[in-house]
């Protein structure tokens, strides 16, 4: 029998059994979603203990599914009775698969993994938890680093569905296949990554707690004005509150773990803004302050009865011109088209008004010698958005910026006035995710179905990566990121040779 067939048996019609070393609140997790999908599962931890207290908690867990009606009272019992605690790793040795769910930190786990691989048969298979240890330092000093792969849930285990299939450099495929179609059998959505730091979630993530930090640091706009115009791109929190939610002690960790094993890229360098909140104390909502105290003041409206608005041209092509046509017809807006202009947006009266392309109104307005001018966020989901970002050239007048606030409203938005950052918040945002995913793909991290599967699942984004690249098209995403990388003069900014690949096919000749 092959090591693959043999692990076939973990996922078959008889679960085999399994272990978890490691019982805090994912191995209690990761316990609790195996002993439902029929495995014997023996749970051990170094606390005396903490094996029994963790099944005590998945109990109370499972008291919770019955009473809800999501479970018979029998299959909790028949579930309580495949969980037993262990003291000491020989108990293990009949297991099929072993998951790792220590402590984060190299040495302990290296160690526990060399016992584990001296103790298990050779066709059981040895999965670590780790959410930012490489696979394949991991596998180092094993007999057999083949069958050592990353298992990597998201927390709370039993409810996130995704679980990254970390292949580390010495893993075999069939290792990886088959805890990709275990995975499968527990009810989560599996997706292969390749150990590379932050695998796939916490490394296209980091442009979204990044690019907000960076706008702080510029005092583009406040903490309470980002997030909305983040959710107003349908992310279900803004990235400030999610970082308040995280605690910034543990999202600066994980900033600065990528970035020191990216040798110091500046793409995932930490910001002085979120260095202070924890030097500071300010950890988010687990101790009561983070950028936020309390409940946010509701902004302050900008009054705007009496504004007449003057005639109004959606100008441009793309989608997101089509988005913003087809919301103001759907408001009851009457508009013009004035699709051969060499921009985008919209054309109030004297005032452009144009989709940021990575540029400062001020600069647009210098060039065009046109003072008449501001940028306006990307509308990627205009029907969700309560707010769209939007800056103004120095000379603009008080009628227009008045003239602009006074559409907003009409379109249901509440007109975020940002300092002329070039980028805005939405678009610069977005098309970093992009980038970042597409170079997660051009690495061989993870396929493009991946990196939108584990966004969408794994941090409940409203759209994956390369979802928002076939809204866009790689020209306007790549033009983005061109003008931040010009203003900023900073290779954080480079275009993906993804994107740029793509750029070049889809232009026109
Ligand atoms: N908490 C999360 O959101 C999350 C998400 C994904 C992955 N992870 C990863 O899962 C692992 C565990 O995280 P956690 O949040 O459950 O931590 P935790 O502190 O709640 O639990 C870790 C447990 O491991 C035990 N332990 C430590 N060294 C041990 C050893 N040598 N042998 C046996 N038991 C040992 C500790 O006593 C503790 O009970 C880490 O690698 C972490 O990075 C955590």
């Amino acid at each position: 029998m092959s090591e693959t067939n043999q692990i076939w048996t973990v996922a078959g019609s008889e679960p085999a059994p399994i272990g978890v070393v490691g019982a805090g609140i994912m191995g209690a997790g990761i316990a609790q979603v195996a002993a439902q999908a029929g495995h014997a599962v023996k749970l051990l931890d170094v606390r005396e203990g903490a094996a029994a207290a963790a099944i005590a908690s998945i109990a109370k867990a499972l008291d919770g599914l019955v009473l809800k009606g999501r479970m018979e009272a029998g299959t909790r019992e028949a579930v309580l009775a495949r969980l037993s605690p262990a003291t000491a790793t020989a108990e293990l040795a009949d297991a099929a698969l072993v998951i790792e769910v220590i402590v984060e930190k190299l040495e302990p786990k290296q160690a526990l993994l060399r016992e584990l691989d001296a103790l298990l048969a050779p066709g059981a298979i040895i999965a670590t938890n780790t959410s930012s240890i490489s696979v394949t330092a991991l596998a180092n000093g094993m007999k057999n680093p083949a069958r050592l792969v990353g298992m990597h849930f998201f927390n709370p285990v039993p409810l996130m569905k995704l679980v990254e299939v970390v292949w580390g450099a010495e893993t075999e495929p069939g290792v990886a296949q088959a805890i990709y179609e275990l995975a499968k059998r527990w009810g989560k959505t599996p997706v292969h990554a390749k150990s590379t730091p932050g695998f796939i979630v916490n490394r296209i993530a980091r442009p979204y707690y990044a690019e907000t930090l960076a706008l702080l640091l510029e005092q583009a706009g406040t903490p309470a004005e980002l997030d909305r115009a983040l959710r107003g791109a349908g992310f279900r929190m803004g990235p400030c509150e999610l970082m308040d939610l995280i605690g910034h002690d543990t999202n600066y960790l994980v900033t600065q773990s990528v970035y020191e094993a990216n040798f110091g890229d500046k793409r995932y360098m930490p910001s002085l803004v979120q260095k202070a909140l924890v030097d500071g104390g300010r950890l988010g909502r687990k101790v009561g302050k983070g950028f936020y105290e309390g409940v946010p003041a509701a902004p302050v409206d900008a009054a705007v009865e009496g504004v007449e608005l003057p005639p109004i041209s959606v100008v441009g092509r793309g989608a997101l011109v089509e988005r913003l046509a087809d919301w103001l017809a759907h408001k009851g807006l009457s508009f013009s088209r004035g699709e051969s202009a060499d921009w985008a947006g919209l054309q109030l009266g004297e005032l452009q008004l144009h989709l940021t392309m990575g540029h400062s109104a001020a600069e647009l307005a210098h060039q065009r010698k046109h003072p008449e001018l501001g940028v306006m966020d990307w509308p990627v989901a205009p029907d969700r958005a309560d707010a769209l970002a939007l800056a103004f050239a120095p000379q603009a007048s008080e009628a227009a910026r008045a003239q602009v606030a006074a559409l907003w409203r009409r379109l249901g938005w509440q007109p975020l006035v940002l300092r002329d950052v070039p980028g805005l918040a939405v678009a610069r945002t977005v098309a970093m995710l992009v980038n970042e995913g597409a170079d997660a793909v051009w690495q061989g991290v993870c396929d493009e179905q991946g990196a939108d599967l584990a966004m969408k699942l794994g941090v409940n984004y409203p759209a994956g990566p390369f979802e928002w690249l076939a809204l866009l098209g790689a020209p306007m995403v790549a033009t983005l990121l061109d003008g931040l990388f010009i203003a900023y003069r900073s290779e954080r900014y480079r275009v993906s040779p993804l994107l740029q690949q793509q750029r070049w096919r889809t232009a026109s000749y």
